[in-house]
Formats: C-alpha cells, structure tokens, sequence
C-alpha cells in the first residue's frame, strides 16, 4: 500500500511514523509513505501557497493551483491511484469501519490543509472524501493524516507482527477492548484476577467478553447498538445497565 501526502511540511514526515510496527512496516517495504511539498507547484518568484479571502475576513486561504496540481501530479505518477482524502474537521468521522475500507485501496492521496482553510474548488473538484479524526480542530491535516495512516496501515495483513491482535481490538466487534495483565502476578497490593491465572480457557474468555461490555456499558454505551451479543451476553448487558443506572440514582 502506497501513502502520499501533500503539505507544505513534508519534512514532519514520517515523524513518529518511523517508530514501532509501522515504522518497522515501512523499512520492510510493505507500505510506502512519500511526502510531497506543495510549495514546489505554485508559481514563481515567490512560490506563495495562500492569499487572502475573497469577501474578507481574517486570515489566508490556500490557493488552489499548487493542490490541484500536486494531486494530478500524484496521480500521474503513481501505477494505481486511489482515493484523494482531504483531512479535515468538516469530514465524514474516522472510525475502525472507514480504516477497513480505505485498507483495501493500492493507494491513498492526503491532502493537509493548513491556515483558514483550503479553496473550495480543491473540495469540490479534486477530493474524493474528507476525513475528520475528531470533533477538535488542530492547526493543520499533518497530524490527522499520520493518524490516518497508522489507522489504515495497522489494518493491512502483515503489518502487524501478530495477526490476532488487529482482530481482538476495540471497535473490532463493536465493543470496546478488556484489560490486560502480565507478570508479576501481584505487584505492590496489586493483584491480577484470578481467573485468568486458572488456564480455563472457556472461563478466561468469558470474563474477558464481560469485562469489555461492561467498560463498554459504563464509558460508551451509545457503541451498543453495533455490538452482536447472544442472548445471555443480552441478558448481561441488561444487567449492567440497571446497575449504572442505580449508581447514577444513588
Ligand atoms: N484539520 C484540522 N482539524 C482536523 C480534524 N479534527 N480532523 C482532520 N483534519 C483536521
């Protein structure tokens, strides 16, 4: 899989990108990631990416011609172009589901908007999909993008060392992850369940399947509806809905 991404910081690439299984993904070759300057597709003498809006107002717009050409330029170069994603507060929400889907594409163009905002016509004529990694604005689509593309990445068959773990996530099945425990069995006064240091492996999953509906249940119930329970995980979820809602009452 193959990640292009247009700012005018190309040097914030990879940045943290170069840590852990990613970064250990990109040095195998089994992802690229190139980061491209859009600076170099606007015009000379002064190579300027931004001016001011037409209408008024504070602050500057990026200009159009350095994105759009950027992109027909990715484009052009690549052997299988994907979509173009423009990062952005006003996009569709990143979610586990849209990871998945965009997983499976040969490659993928992130456009980083960066000052007031970015021409419309970039929007309407040149993007694919707007992206929004959270109800929060930051400065510029740079760190959204690297979210993005640990996201997707992480997903692609390979990248991670063990298989399972991407498949045992929270979100995964709608629900959010159990806790974790390793060795030492008790440290300070602080001991880890017993049961997962009984080796019943039918027992072990079923407190792990509780444990996250119940974390579930208590931090995000509005993810409830997504969640597939059989009919005595129903039951126990019912179970710890009556009893947040007495301790709410209490
Ligand atoms: N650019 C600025 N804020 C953003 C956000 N929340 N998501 C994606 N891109 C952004």
């Amino acid at each position: 899989m193959r990640f292009d991404v247009l700012t005018i910081f190309p040097e914030m690439f990879p940045g943290p990108l170069a840590h852990g299984v990613i970064g250990k993904a990109l040095d195998r070759g089994l992802a690229e990631l190139h980061s491209h300057d859009v600076r170099e597709y606007a015009d000379p003498p002064h190579w300027q990416v931004d001016d001011e809006p037409f209408g008024g107002g504070a602050g500057m717009v990026f200009k159009p011609e350095p994105l759009v050409r950027a992109i027909e330029a990715v484009e052009a170069s690549v052997e299988t172009s994907g979509p173009v994603i423009f990062l952005s507060p006003q996009g569709e929400r990143l979610t586990h589901q849209l990871a998945k889907e965009l997983a499976v594409q040969p490659q993928l163009t992130m456009v980083c908007g960066r000052y007031e905002g970015v021409d419309q016509r970039v929007r309407d004529h040149a993007v694919d999909r707007e992206v929004s990694i959270g109800d929060y604005v930051l400065t510029g689509g740079e760190i959204p993008a690297m979210v993005l593309i640990e996201t997707v990445l992480r997903l692609v068959p390979t990248v991670l060392g063990d298989p399972t773990s991407a498949q045992l996530d929270s979100f995964v099945e709608g629900a959010l992850d159990h806790p974790h425990y390793t060795r030492p069995a008790q440290f300070r006064d602080w001991r880890v369940p017993e049961v997962l240091r009984s080796g019943d492996h039918g027992r072990i999953a079923e407190w792990r399947r509780e444990q996250a509906l119940r974390i579930t249940v208590d931090r995000r119930p509005d993810l409830l509806p997504d969640v597939e329970l059989s009919a005595s995980e129903t039951r126990f979820v019912e179970r710890c809905l009556a009893q947040k809602s007495d301790r709410e009452d209490a």
